[in-house]
């Protein structure tokens, strides 16, 4: 039976790697924070996107190359960054890094990944991002920005919509902390879940390696409040100009909602602006990311990055009619390898790109420019 057939959206594999990922380890990475009003707001304001129908267009093959920051992508995706992306599902961060580099889509690698920059560069080829959460020591900055590079990752996501730690009352109750520890509560979780076990008595708790490596802190902290909130600050504007003048690749921010700052931004010599509201994880209060993406894309020349919400093909091409050059999914993929181990990631691309082929068929759009050019 192919993959398709039993897993034909990536809702069946959500289901599947629900049962097997531990309860906790789902909880940190499903849940949102205060009452996930935003997280569901971003599902529904996707859903009030549509289409007009276009019609006799006779038969084509639907064109979803693009290009962003002077590369040639297969498709308009790539895979976000996620923390601990390790505890998601052991091994994950070597295993998108692979996919990324099999399918040509940028990978990025988090400041908070449990893999080091170096462990991953080799695996991710040239499609190699490095998100940055923003060390507080210029020490410490300097030394992560010369690590990635060395590493060959060649470009820098910096991340600014995580100013201070949200609340995430969800991911407190489940219990995850950081490190991760297997509390007797826990641990009959993970029992449960005898693939992951098994992958975490190979690959070892995962641990915020980078972090770790310029602290010697290592108590339990609430997930929220991990080595990463010690380390880091909350960056401003002059943050912003350090770090354009250390790094001479593409430079995108990450978590812009606000039309004046993109301005600003593109004034500030960045290269792309990354639209998200962090899937809901940072602010109950804020507009779904899809909602403020027409007034982004107005205030800039800028490409735009788009993640938040994205679940489908169908979704991926509604950033795109609203202004996105590119969309990424962080927990989309990780429900590919929960479910699957390593292969489920390109299965997931492949729903994707089916379901990307298949509406645009319906919609009579050719190629992602006439997506951008399609009546809503
Ligand atoms: C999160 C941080 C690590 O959303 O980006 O969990």
């Amino acid at each position: 039976m192919s993959l398709h057939t039993k897993y034909p959206a990536i809702a069946d594999l959500k289901a599947r790697a629900k049962k097997r990922i531990p309860h906790f380890v789902w909880e940190y990475m499903d849940s949102a924070t205060g009452l996930e009003t935003t997280q569901h707001r971003n599902r529904s304001s996707l859903d009030k996107i549509l289409f007009r129908p276009s019609i006799l267009h006779g038969e084509f093959t639907p064109d979803l190359s693009t290009t962003l920051l002077g590369r040639d992508y297969p498709l308009p995706i790539g895979i976000a960054p996620v923390g601990m992306s390790g505890i998601v599902w052991p091994g994950a961060e070597r295993m998108l890094a692979r996919t990324a580099a099999t399918e040509a889509i940028p990978y990025t690698l988090s400041t908070v990944a449990s893999q080091l920059p170096e462990e991953i560069g080799p695996l991710v080829g040239d499609q190699g991002w490095f998100q940055l959460y923003p060390p507080r020591d210029p020490e410490i900055r300097k030394d992560i920005l010369r690590r990635a590079k060395d590493s060959g990752f060649h470009t820098l996501v910096l991340t600014v919509d995580v100013p201070v730690a949200s609340r995430r009352e969800r991911q407190t109750r489940g219990g995850m902390s950081n490190p991760p520890k297997l509390t007797p509560r826990l641990a009959m979780q993970a029992a449960r879940c005898p693939a992951w076990l098994n992958g975490i008595r190979k690959t070892g708790m995962p641990r915020l390696k980078l972090m770790e490596s310029y602290s010697d802190i290592k108590t339990a902290l609430p997930s929220t409040q991990h080595i990463g909130y010690l380390l880091r600050t909350s960056p401003d504007w002059e943050y912003l100009r350090w770090l354009r003048a250390h790094w001479d690749g593409p430079l995108i921010i990450k978590g812009v909602c606000n039309p004046d700052d993109a301005a600003q931004l593109s004034d500030e010599g960045v290269d792309a602006i990354w639209v998200s509201n962090h899937a809901g994880r940072q602010f109950d209060g804020a507009p779904a990311a899809i909602d403020v993406l027409p007034d982004v894309r107005a205030a800039t020349n800028l490409p735009i990055i788009f993640d938040s919400g994205i679940a489908g093909g169908l979704d991926v091409l509604r950033a795109i009619a609203l202004g996105a050059d590119f969309v990424m999914l962080g927990r989309a993929f990780h429900y590919g390898l929960g479910a699957l181990g390593e292969s489920g990631a390109a299965h997931v691309l492949d729903i994707l790109q089916q379901d990307m082929i298949s509406n645009m068929g319906q919609i009579g759009a050719r190629n992602l420019a006439e997506i951008q050019r399609a009546k809503l």
